[in-house]
């Protein structure tokens, strides 16, 4: 089990997994499935999932009342998408729903400039070749890799380091994404005894 300063990764028997596969199948749509990256992610923001209509999501925020009330549903194209900080949250306890395995990284940046437009050669990706950073997301240039991992379980993540996600397979990738409105030492702390 990962558990380092950005990443905090539990057992799949730790959750009930299969609650939430079975949630993400149901939930992404076939338009969804074939939007490029910035349609998709608009897809995103637009299609969250209230916690409070589940029985089961609502009993795991009892216990984490700093998760957030809706948890968001990301799919993740072949390709790149840039390293950049999530501006306006600083942690997230991710579960794999899909085609999450050793094929895709999530990684981790040290020693970077944040910036305002990012270049990006992308490699077999639909989406853009310049990312605009916004009100969510600063994207970053330079930086070297300092930590990268495959999300096979669920994991406590720290989004205020730069991350990129590289997906290497020819297949999409979906995962729920549920934030923690606190720090990523304050999740550990608040998760020491488990989901
Ligand atoms: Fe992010």
């Amino acid at each position: 089990m990962i558990h380092n300063q950005y990443v905090k990764e539990f057992s799949k028997s730790d959750i009930d997994i299969n609650f939430f596969v079975e949630l993400g199948t149901q939930w992404i749509t076939q338009d969804w499935i074939d939007a490029p990256a910035p349609l998709a992610l608009r897809y995103t923001d637009e299609n969250v999932l209230q916690v409070k209509d589940y029985k089961y999501l609502q009993d795991i925020r009892d216990k984490h009342p700093k998760l957030k009330d809706f948890i968001k549903l990301m799919k993740f194209e072949p390709g790149q998408l840039p390293a950049h900080i999530d501006t306006q949250r600083d942690c997230t306890f991710n579960i794999p729903v899909y085609n999450c395995n050793e094929g895709t990284l999530t990684r981790f940046f040290k020693n970077y400039t944040p910036v305002k437009e990012k270049y990006l050669e992308s490699f077999g990706a639909h989406g853009p070749k310049v990312w605009y950073s916004n009100e969510y997301i600063t994207y970053i240039d330079g930086g070297e890799v300092d930590f990268e991992y495959s999300l096979t379980s669920p994991v406590l993540m720290d989004t205020h380091t730069p991350h990129d996600i590289v997906n290497n397979t020819n297949d999409y990738r979906l995962i729920w994404s549920w934030t923690y409105e606190d720090s990523f030492e304050e999740a550990l702390q608040d998760f020491k005894n488990g989901i």
